[in-house]
């Protein structure tokens, strides 16, 4: 079964733009082996992370992610069963101020002081969508 799940947590004190491209790094290295695609979110301070995938990849994605150091106080937003991925196209695409993409990966989309909350609250309404 195709599943998505949405949750927030609040960063680890110090994360820059190296620790960021070692997450998406790893992350879509790992994510293109599991069929886990979905979008980061970072705020400066929490992210919010959207991940899409067979039940067996979340679960097992899910149990590095609550072990990470790099963030704490994860708040489960959603997790439901889905007919149609969101973010297909990718193995996690990431939504961040501009100088945190200090390595221009691919997949980056800018985030400023006016679009944050939006696109925060864009990516928590796919709660509602399956
Ligand atoms: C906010 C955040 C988001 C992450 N997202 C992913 C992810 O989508 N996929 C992934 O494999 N690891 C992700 N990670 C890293 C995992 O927590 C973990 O370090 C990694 O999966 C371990 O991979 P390994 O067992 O291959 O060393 C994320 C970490 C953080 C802090």
């Amino acid at each position: 079964m195709l599943e998505r799940m949405i949750y927030t947590s609040k960063a680890a004190d110090g994360i820059g733009s190296l620790c960021l491209f070692n997450i998406l790094s790893k992350a879509r290295a790992n994510n293109a082996l599991l069929g886990i695609t979905g979008h980061l979110i970072f705020d400066g301070t929490h992210f919010t992370q959207c991940i899409e995938g067979p039940t067996e990849a979340i679960n097992k994605l899910w149990s590095s992610l609550v072990a990470d150091q790099r963030h704490q106080e994860i708040n489960i937003v959603s997790r439901a069963p889905i007919k149609m991925r969101r973010y297909g196209l990718w193995s996690m695409s990431f939504s961040s101020y501009k100088p945190l993409n200090g390595h221009n990966m691919p997949g980056f989309f800018p985030l400023n002081e006016d679009t944050v909350e939006f696109e925060i609250e864009r990516l928590m309404k796919l709660a509602d969508t399956n």
